[in-house]
């Protein structure tokens, strides 16, 4: 590998760890609202709404105007692209919003996956013009951006080239992110389908992070001003054999000592699929293991909407209800990532399982 690379320069370096240390302050975490049009469009037709952008504006909005107390544990709000533009009913872009909340906003900028040639694997799509997206994205007050790329365990899968592509993929995002002055979310997500148990996760995710870490050295990706945003390790969501939150702290703590550098900052887990109250439970049982040296917790999307989706119905007159139901699960996952969360609080769809196959973000 060359060895006559430059490092950011100190200015930069200090605004990326900044920013990445600021979203994994104590207590603190990121929700999630990054769905793409099609992946809101099934959770708008669920409540018997038809998929325009008034009614993503709407439901967004009614996120966004909660409570002044979620900044207490939300740091951080992941954004789809349309949202940045998006105004509330008086007129304040949801940007300035957040940002007057004291909420950092980010953007996903990946373009969602699309086969890898026959094979049954995928890839990430969306670094042509990245570089000058995350540029636009730096100007509207975006300080962070996300990619994601799934890998799926199966008999033969993840393959070597779906692994190698992935973590090229993640580290040229990376590395492009950085060089616009965003903090780089880095998300290879080894999905909860499959009847694979425990121990087969722990060891597919550790290949997968190893291979990531090596691809980001390689790129130069400067480790401190990034997050990881990794699963947890889980049986997958067919195999009979289930584990406790404590087995799925243990294998998961162990797979990320073993793979991911000090040097980053923090490790924000995605929810995946997990019931709301199983994702609080293992970030709980996660902190309550006190050897790791990263900061963790949590990166959700369903496991912080699954109730507002379901107490909203889609009426104006539950707002009050579901937006006190997001402020309920961000308080949980608060205590959780401190590893003190201790009663379990009765969300509408707290252990409902938000499983989806092939679940489109
Ligand atoms: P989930 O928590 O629903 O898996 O969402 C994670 C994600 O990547 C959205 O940004």
């Amino acid at each position: 590998m060359p060895t006559f690379f430059s490092y950011p320069n100190l200015e930069l370096q200090e605004e990326l760890k900044r920013t990445a240390e600021a979203i994994v302050a104590p207590g603190k975490g990121i929700l999630a609202v990054d769905e793409n049009n099609e992946g809101i469009g099934k959770l708008l037709a669920g409540v018997d709404l038809e998929n325009t952008e008034e009614n993503r504006r709407r439901y967004r909005q009614m996120l966004f105007t909660s409570d002044e107390m979620l900044s207490n544990n939300i740091s951080a709000v992941i954004l789809f692209e349309e949202t940045l533009y998006q105004k509330t009913d008086d007129g304040i872009l949801f940007m300035d919003l957040l940002r007057k909340k004291n909420i950092i906003p980010g953007v996903k900028v990946d373009k969602d996956v699309v086969p890898l040639h026959l094979t049954e694997e995928y890839t990430t799509q969306g670094l042509d013009n990245l570089a000058e997206r995350c540029a636009a994205y730096k100007k509207l007050g975006c300080r962070f951006a996300k990619w994601r790329c799934p890998l799926k365990i199966g008999e033969r899968s993840p393959s070597v080239q779906a692994i190698e592509d992935a973590s090229h993929v993640l580290a040229r995002y990376a590395s492009i992110c950085q060089s616009e002055g965003l903090v780089p979310i880095v998300e290879p997500d080894v999905l909860l389908d499959g009847n694979h148990d425990i121990v087969r996760s722990q060891k597919v995710t550790e290949v997968v992070l190893a291979s990531v870490y090596k691809a980001l050295s390689d790129h130069h990706v400067f480790l401190e001003g990034t997050l990881l945003k990794p699963n947890m390790v889980t049986p997958g969501q067919q195999c009979v054999k289930r584990s406790t939150p404590e087995e799925i702290a243990s294998a998961t703590v162990t797979a990320l000592l073993r793979t991911v550098p000090v040097a980053v900052p923090g490790i924000t887990f995605l929810s995946g699929g997990l019931s709301e109250e199983d994702a609080t439970l293992n970030l709980n049982a996660i902190n309550q293991i006190s050897k790791a040296p990263w900061r963790l917790t949590f990166s959700y999307g369903r496991a912080l909407q699954a109730s507002v989706w379901k107490s909203w119905a889609g009426k104006d007159e539950n707002i009050g209800k579901a937006q006190k139901e997001l402020l309920q699960r961000a308080q949980a996952n608060g205590l959780a990532s401190l590893g003190k969360y201790v009663t379990a609080c009765i969300s509408s769809a707290g252990d409902m399982s938000n499983y989806r196959e092939n679940h489109i973000y």
